[in-house]
């Protein structure tokens, strides 16, 4: 590590940028951007752009911009979710800006050099690797792209017989750790996470409780206060509106299967990734599977996992002890323990494509 450098690690996620610096700074902010509708927004807020916790709290006077809403340009091609043209411009736009943000809330020393390490999701395609370089260009004097779940086990010293499963808003990623950097054919990307299980939730209640009034976020505010998929007697009781009248109601049953969907699919990643495996590795990995990412914290999926393992003779399954910045810390950890060297490669080169 050179101390005449400000190095950053960021986790780039589909609902959260968390960031950590060399100076001991580290922060959290949503993954989005928003701008003011019109001109009578712009006077209000005073400001071109919002981040931050702003951006819910003004949410009416702005555009909002989500760049990896639906996985758009993280790990889906954007005209496969119909996003191109000026749409797509605006959310490589909100990337750059959600980057740049996060870089200035580290309050870098000026006049050194940036170095960065940003997570992205195990199987980005290249193009989208190259979107995110893109976007990391002018707040980055250097910059690489590593797996998000290889950050995670990174930063826990977790690299070898560990398989990492990290459970975001957008994808789920599943990392074998062999005591090197992992290969992308031997990585897992779920095109599911916590962004799916609001909306299953959301559905549910207008099924169960058509009369209730209840938006998309208040649906993942209930999940991050209650979700659990186990099967105790653990009722969650939520106070809630029906024309305009408040009113307690039993969400358990509807939380709870909104929250179970993703139990299967985990499992049935496991069995693949775990398949792929050398017949040794198998069992030295389902003994150590980390869950990471905001989605471990669903209470009881760790046990439902392992119940799920029972077929491949069981797994143990345990969970960060962070799951806001887990990968930030890792992907800083990596950035400072690369050699002096590695980092002026890595400038050459970007120095190189931004002359392009
Ligand atoms: N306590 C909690 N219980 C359940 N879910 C939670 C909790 N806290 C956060 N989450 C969920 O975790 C998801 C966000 O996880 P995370 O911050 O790891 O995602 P991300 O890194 O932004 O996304 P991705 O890795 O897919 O790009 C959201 O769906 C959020 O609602
Ligand atoms: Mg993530």
């Amino acid at each position: 590590m050179d101390q005449g450098i400000n190095y950053i690690g960021v986790d780039f996620g589909t609902f959260k940028t968390s960031a950590a610096c060399s100076n001991g700074r580290c922060e959290m902010l949503p993954t989005a951007v928003g701008w003011p509708k019109d001109h009578v927004a712009r006077t209000m807020l005073g400001r071109d752009v919002v981040f931050g916790k702003e951006i819910q709290e003004y949410r009416l006077a702005l555009n909002v911009v989500r760049p990896f809403e639906r996985g758009v340009l993280k790990f889906v091609d954007q005209a496969e979710v119909g996003l191109t043209g000026p749409k797509s411009d605006a959310h490589k736009e909100a990337a750059k800006l959600v980057l740049e943000h996060a870089v200035s809330q580290m309050r870098p020393t000026a006049g050194q050099p940036i170095y960065g390490v940003i997570g992205a999701p195990s199987r980005a395609s290249i193009k989208n690797k190259q979107v995110l370089l893109d976007a990391a260009k002018d707040a980055f004097d250097a910059v690489v792209i590593v797996s998000e779940p290889f950050t995670i086990a990174y930063g826990m010293n977790n690299l070898n017989d560990t398989l990492v499963v990290d459970i975001g808003a957008g994808t789920i990623d599943l990392c074998p750790m062999f005591g090197t950097y992992p290969s992308e054919e031997d990585q897992v990307t779920l095109p599911l996470g916590g962004d799916m299980v609001d909306a299953k939730f959301l559905s549910n209640m207008q099924e169960t409780y058509p009369e209730v009034q209840i938006t998309l976020n208040m649906a993942r505010e209930i999940k991050e206060k209650f979700g659990f998929v186990h099967d105790l007697s653990e009722k969650a009781i939520v106070t809630l509106t029906a024309k305009g009248r408040p009113k307690p109601y039993d969400v358990t049953q509807p939380l709870k299967a909104a929250c179970q969907t993703l139990v299967q699919p985990i499992v049935e990643g496991l069995y693949e990734l775990i398949a792929k495996l050398d017949p040794e590795y198998q069992r030295r990995m389902l003994k150590n599977i980390l869950l990471g990412g905001g989605g471990s914290q669903l209470r009881g999926l760790d046990r439902l996992i392992e119940q799920g393992l029972q077929e491949l003779g069981g797994g143990k399954v345990t969970k960060v002890y962070d799951s806001v910045y887990a990968g930030a810390s890792g992907a800083l950890k990596l950035a400072m323990n690369m050699s002096t060297e590695y980092w002026q490669t890595m400038r050459e080169r970007d120095q190189l494509r931004a002359a392009a």
